[in-house]
């Protein structure tokens, strides 16, 4: 095996992935990318094959050859996880968690993915979705409804952070008072999913929020199969009635992680893209003069910063890329937001451009896992950034440096503080 332990045998800089690159992915992007196609970091889930170019990226994410199914290592060999598992309990409580975790549909290969997928699929229609437009403008125009502009407020917790939520809930048929806690649980889920070297404590609040989750759902279900909704839940006990999806938690795998998907990333993409265009004047008064710019511009938006960086796929079968050997079971991330920047694919690559139509990004990735939610979050975005243009043209940032959240995996805004002038 040929694993090139750093970049390149003078490594410039052993440790890329640090607060830098939390505030600003790219440039280390460029210097991965220029160092070498595959790269072997160990700094990346205690050891992982690094891929940077969009065509790499897509094969990795189309071939059987990467499987999906990644979960076991992730939980298992995080340092100090051994030691927490003192007593029986802990480890069943792990052992569970791995076991729902691993069930979501996103790690799951071949014909399990596709049995699950299609249970899921009526949900997300493309029909469906367009019928939820009226929806998400009445729960936009009351968020929206509630802010005092001229005094400023804080655009991610004013806006980017409840609406997902509220769509996703919306959806899965649940209640508007437990939104705070649903936050809560799927953040946590977030840091640990998010983290490119997740830590002990990160797993055991995950482990915690994800069964807590799981708890919430199985309490629904009673009702929902005496008097079933059109809701997401609904459908998927229809599906599991049916056969389609396996009795032993699959169901709730599903909905805690499609409530967790549903909206840690639609609020970055609202968050990013806010703050992409607030601080590109010429494209926000472009959008201004001809708001039809809006569907090319919020695909650039996702291209230019997109709210899922990478994602992993552990090698099923041994193969040779670039000359690089990656053995079977080895990890391999794959770099989206380095893709979407790649000088092969786009031209002029770190230019925002909303009028830019050649090429295509992969933040929603590709292949059979492509992104199920992809239409339910561009109405979102189209929804909300064509009200908030329409309402406060002027908008304008209150801080020209806002924070980070710091989750390598789900790029966005800890906070977006705004006026209009
Ligand atoms: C801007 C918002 C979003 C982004 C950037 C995004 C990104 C992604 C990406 C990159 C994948 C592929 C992961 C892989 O191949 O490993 C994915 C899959 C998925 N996404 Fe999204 N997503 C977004 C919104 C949503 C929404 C709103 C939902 C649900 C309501 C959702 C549910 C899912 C599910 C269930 C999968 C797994 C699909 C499968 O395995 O077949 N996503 N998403």
């Amino acid at each position: 095996m040929n694993r090139m332990r750093d970049f390149a045998p003078d490594a410039p800089d052993a440790a890329p992935f640090d607060a830098a690159f939390l505030h600003d992915p790219y440039p280390t992007y460029r210097r991965l990318r220029a160092a070498g196609p595959v790269l072997w970091r160990d700094d990346v889930f205690q050891g992982a094959w690094v891929l940077t170019r969009h065509a790499d990226i897509e094969l990795a994410l189309r071939d059987p050859r990467f499987s999906s199914q990644r979960t076991g290592g992730w939980v298992k060999r995080i340092p100090g996880v051994d030691a927490s598992l003192s007593g029986r309990r802990a480890q069943a409580g792990l052992d569970l968690f791995q076991r729902l975790f691993g069930s979501a549909m996103v790690f799951l290969d071949g014909a399990d993915h596709q049995r699950v997928r299609k249970a899921m699929a009526a949900g997300f229609h493309p029909t469906l979705i367009r019928t939820l437009r009226a929806d998400v403008e009445r729960l936009t125009d009351e968020l929206l409804d509630g802010l005092d502009a001229h005094a400023g407020f804080d655009f991610i917790a004013e806006v980017a952070r409840p609406l997902p939520s509220r769509v996703i809930g919306l959806m899965l048929g649940i209640d508007r008072e437990d939104e705070a806690r649903f936050m809560a649980w799927s953040d946590d889920l977030a840091a640990f999913i998010g983290a490119l070297q997740p830590t002990a404590d990160q797993l055991r609040a995950a482990q915690r929020s994800l069964l807590q989750m799981v708890r919430y759902f199985d309490a629904l279900l009673p009702a929902r199969r005496a008097s079933p909704g059109t809701d997401l839940v609904s459908r998927l006990l229809q599906a599991e009635a049916a056969g389609e999806l396996r009795a032993d938690g699959e169901l709730l795998a599903q909905c805690a992680m499609l409530l967790f998907a549903g909206h840690e990333t639609t609020r970055n993409l609202l968050g990013n893209g806010l703050y992409t265009l607030l601080t590109h004047p010429d494209a926000w008064a472009r959008l201004r003069a001809d708001e039809d710019g809006m569907t090319l511009a919020i695909r650039e938006l996702l291209r230019y910063d997109s709210p899922v960086q990478y994602t992993g796929r552990r090698v099923a079968t041994e193969l040779t890329l670039h000359g690089t050997t990656l053995g079977r079971g080895d990890l391999v991330i794959a770099l989206i937001g380095a893709a979407n920047r790649d000088p092969e694919r786009f031209a002029d690559p770190d230019t925002f451009d909303i009028t830019r139509r050649a090429g295509s990004h992969l933040s929603f990735g590709s292949g059979p896992h492509v992104c199920i939610g992809a239409g339910l979050s561009l109405l979102e975005a189209d929804v909300v950034l064509r009200a908030v243009l329409r309402r406060w043209p002027t908008l304008r940032m209150l801080d020209a440096a806002p924070r980070w959240n710091g989750i390598a995996g789900l790029r966005g805004l800890a906070a977006l503080p705004v006026s209009v002038s």
